[in-house]
C-alpha cells in the first residue's frame, strides 16, 4: 500500500479530499483492495492479518476526520472574509438634508415671538370676501384693494392675498387679550425678480381691553425684533397706508449690504423696506364686536427676509426646486 497517510496530509480542499476518500475508503479503494486479499491469508494468519486492516484504517479515518475538519474551518474562514462587510466604512450615502431657507427663516421670526408669549395661528388659504377684504375696512370698489391682485374662484371665494384674514377669524373666535401671530403662504397675481404668485408672510396681532396698547409698543416690539433678525441696524418708521390700520407705518432698516451708504439692492437710499405695520383701526374692531380695546398688527414677507439674510438675488430661486441651490444651505 502506498503512503495513504501522506495523500490524506496532501490534499489541499475539500474536493481534493473527497477524491482521497474514494481512493482509500471507497468500494474500488486501496483498503478494499487490501482486504481483499484477506482470503489468500493462510489460515492460522488470517486473524492477526485483519486486525492489522482494522487497526489501520481506524488511524486513517482519524486522520481523514482531522484532515477534514482543518479543510472545512479554513474553507469556511475563506468565505467569511471574501464575504464580510466593512460597516465601519464611509459610504458616501444618506447624506444630511436642510431646512428650506423659507422654512428656516420662518422658524426664526416665530422662535422670536413665541419666546414673548404670542400663540401662533392660521387660516384657510382659501378666503371669502369678507374676512380678506371687508371685515379689514376694505368695502367693495374700495380703492386700496388695486394694491393686492387677487386670484378669485368663480364662485367668489378667493386666495387669501396675505395672513390678515386669520387676525379676523381670531378675533371672532376669542375676547381679548389676543398676542398672536399668523404665518402662512398667502397668493398675489405678481411675477419679477421680487415677486412670486406664492409667497409668506407672518402677521402679527396684539389686542387689550382699554386703551392699553400703543404706536409706542409696536414700535419697540418691531425694533427688538429687527435687531434680533439682522444685527445692529438702523430702523425707521415711515408713514404709510394700510385699510386696517391708523396710523399706519412701513419699517426700513438701513441697508445691511452697504452699510446705509446706497447700493443696487437698497436703490442708492441705504434703505431697505421690511414691515407693514400700524395700530389697528377702529372699524375692524368694529366689524368683529370688539369695543372698547387697542391694538396693533404688523405684517411681513418670509422671502423677502431670507433673501437679505442669505444674500439671494432673483425671489424665484426660491421655489425652481433646483438642488443645487439648496445644497448652499446645508
Ligand atoms: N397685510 C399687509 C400686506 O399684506 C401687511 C400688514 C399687516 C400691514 C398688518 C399692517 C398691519 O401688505
Amino acid at each position: 500500500m502506498e503512503n495513504l497517510e501522506e495523500k490524506i496530509a496532501g490534499a489541499s480542499s475539500l474536493e481534493d479530499l473527497e477524491k482521497v476518500r474514494i481512493e482509500i475508503f471507497g468500494k474500488k479503494g486501496a483498503l478494499a483492495a487490501e482486504f481483499a486479499k484477506l482470503k489468500d491469508v493462510p489460515g492460522p494468519e488470517k486473524k492477526a492479518f485483519a486486525e492489522g486492516l482494522n487497526r489501520r484504517k481506524a488511524q486513517l479515518q482519524a486522520l481523514f476526520d482531522a484532515r477534514k475538519e482543518t479543510l472545512a474551518a479554513e474553507a469556511l474562514e475563506r468565505t467569511m472574509r471574501s464575504e464580510a462587510l466593512d460597516v465601519s466604512l464611509y459610504s458616501g450615502l444618506g447624506e444630511k438634508g436642510a431646512l428650506h431657507p423659507v422654512r428656516e427663516t420662518m422658524d426664526r421670526i416665530i422662535d422670536y415671538f413665541v419666546a414673548l408669549n404670542f400663540a401662533v395661528e392660521s387660516g384657510p388659504m382659501v378666503e371669502d370676501d369678507f374676512h380678506n377684504f371687508e371685515a379689514l375696512n376694505l368695502p367693495k370698489h374700495h380703492p386700496a384693494r388695486d394694491m393686492q391682485d387677487t386670484f378669485y374662484f368663480a364662485d367668489g371665494t378667493l386666495l387669501r392675498t396675505h395672513t390678515s384674514p386669520v387676525q379676523i377669524r381670531t378675533m371672532l373666535r376669542q375676547k381679548p387679550p389676543i398676542r398672536m401671530i399668523a404665518p402662512g403662504a398667502v397668493f398675489r397675481r405678481d411675477y419679477d425678480l421680487t415677486h412670486t404668485p406664492m409667497f409668506h408672510q407672518v402677521e402679527g396681532l396684539v389686542v387689550e381691553e382699554g386703551d392699553k396698547v400703543s404706536f409706542a409698543n409696536l414700535k419697540w416690539i418691531l425694533t427688538d425684533f429687527l435687531h434680533e433678525m439682522f444685527g445692529e441696524v438702523e430702523v425707521r418708521f415711515r408713514p404709510s397706508f394700510f385699510p386696517f390700520t391708523e396710523p399706519s407705518a412701513e419699517v426700513d432698516i438701513s441697508c445691511i449690504f452697504c452699510g446705509g451708504e446706497g447700493c443696487r439692492v437698497c436703490s442708492r437710499t441705504g434703505w431697505l423696506e421690511v414691515l407693514g405695520c400700524g395700530v389697528v383701526d377702529p372699524n375692524v374692531f368694529k366689524a368683529v364686536g370688539y369695543e372698547g380695546v387697542s391694538g396693533y398688527a404688523f405684517g411681513l414677507g418670509v422671502e423677502r427676509f431670507a433673501m437679505l439674510l442669505h444674500r439671494i438675488p432673483d425671489l424665484r430661486s426660491l421655489f425652481e426646486g433646483d438642488i443645487r441651490l439648496l445644497e448652499q444651505f446645508r
